[in-house]
């Protein structure tokens, strides 16, 4: 089997974040959040896959993953001008299948369990797809399978007045069959061409989609908050180790990772699930749990919670930041005794004070 993944749109409801890149390349625990999906497909036993890239950050998808060597798989890459749809991005990889099944993966997509023994089943069935459903709370954010006797009766994108709160997550097992659906879509109200409409035309030309169930973890990383939330749950789940130095003054508990050369110092206190990556310096801070400090930040003094700092950050004085995302190469530096605030924000910043 191949694999698809989509790497473009344009983010919008992630600005600022998305400004400089794509969403997909937001780190969660650390790492791209669209690394995850290539693991799970490559526990999937797919090799070959094509990233759809396109908008801005195209190039640095490129040059983070490269031909796939680093990752023990192969990547051909796939511009798609414009975010016409996930059935548009998957119609630009016809010949890249050719005849084979295939597994199409969002790349804001996390999800804990693992896919492979969904992948072996579809291999050797004769449905025309199979999808996996999730029950969330808010269902008309998502598309959704109607479904009656245990069998799928009907998938529809984002319904006003949903008939399950199923949702269908964007990890989908294909076959070439859809390639000639997609030449027949409509464009949808937001003008996109939608993979539930090509599925459900797929049911309205009997042909079986098969589903299972995801009753562990799973995710679309559509907001800061679900960010955040997926960051706490990796955090969780990752094991621990401790490559950097303690100077024997810090209180230090549960689930961290902590990178080489990164020194811990000064009665800080760490309470994980934490990660810290590389040349950082925590100098009497407070931090956990549920939070991701990126490679080469500079804390001191401060307090952080449930957030995520980005790699080059500087953050220091009595400051106490919660459900927080800061981007690459940002400073906040809090001074008590100046109570004059400066600031140099970007386009679409988000400040509570
Ligand atoms: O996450 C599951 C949901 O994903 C499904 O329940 C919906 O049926 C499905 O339409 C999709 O809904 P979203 O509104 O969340 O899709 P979004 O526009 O966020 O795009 C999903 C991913 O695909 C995202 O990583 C960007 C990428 N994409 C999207 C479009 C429209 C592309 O690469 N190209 C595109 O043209």
């Amino acid at each position: 089997m191949k694999g698809i993944l989509l790497h473009a749109g344009h983010g919008t409801r992630l600005r600022p974040l998305t400004h400089t890149g794509p969403k997909q390349l937001l780190p969660i625990a650390n790492r791209p959040m669209s690394e995850y999906c290539i693991e799970s497909m490559k526990e999937t036993g797919i090799k070959e896959i094509a990233i759809i890239i396109g908008g801005i950050g195209a190039q640095k998808v490129k040059d983070y993953y490269g031909d796939g060597t680093k990752f023990d798989v192969h990547i051909t890459y796939i511009h798609q001008d414009f975010p016409r749809g996930i059935s548009h991005a998957i119609s630009l990889c016809e010949d890249f299948i050719g005849n084979e099944k295939f597994l199409v993966f969002l790349g804001d997509n996390i999800i804990q369990k693992s896919i492979k023994d969904f992948g072996i089943d579809f291999e050797k069935s004769n449905a025309g797809a199979s999808i996996l459903l999730c029950e969330v709370d808010n269902p008309s954010r998502f598309g959704i399978a109607d479904i009656h006797d245990g069998q799928i009766k009907k998938i529809m994108e984002k319904p006003q007045n949903p008939p399950t709160n199923l949702a269908v997550t964007g990890i989908y097992f294909l076959t070439p069959i859809i390639f000639d659906i997609i030449k027949r879509l409509k464009p949808s109200k937001r003008n996109e061409l939608e993979i539930t409409d090509a599925l459900d035309m797929l049911l309205n030309e009997d042909h079986k989609i098969t589903y299972n169930m995801i009753t562990d973890y799973w995710k679309d990383t559509g907001t800061p908050d679900d960010i955040i939330h997926a960051n706490g749950i990796i955090l969780e789940n990752l094991s621990s180790y401790f490559d950097g130095e303690n100077d024997g003054t810090n209180k230090i508990e549960g689930n961290i990772m902590i990178g080489e050369n990164s020194i811990i110092k000064n009665h800080s206190t760490l309470n994980g699930p934490i990660i810290i990556g590389k040349n950082c310096i925590i100098d009497g801070v407070t931090i956990g749990p549920h939070t991701s400090i990126g490679d080469n930040s500079i804390l001191t003094n401060c307090n952080l919670q449930d957030s995520i700092i980005m790699s080059d950050c500087k953050i220091s004085g009595d400051i106490k930041i919660k459900n927080s995302i800061i981007s690459y190469n940002a400073s906040i530096i809090s001074d008590p005794v100046n109570v004059e605030k400066t600031f140099l924000l970007g386009e679409g910043t988000k400040l509570i004070l």
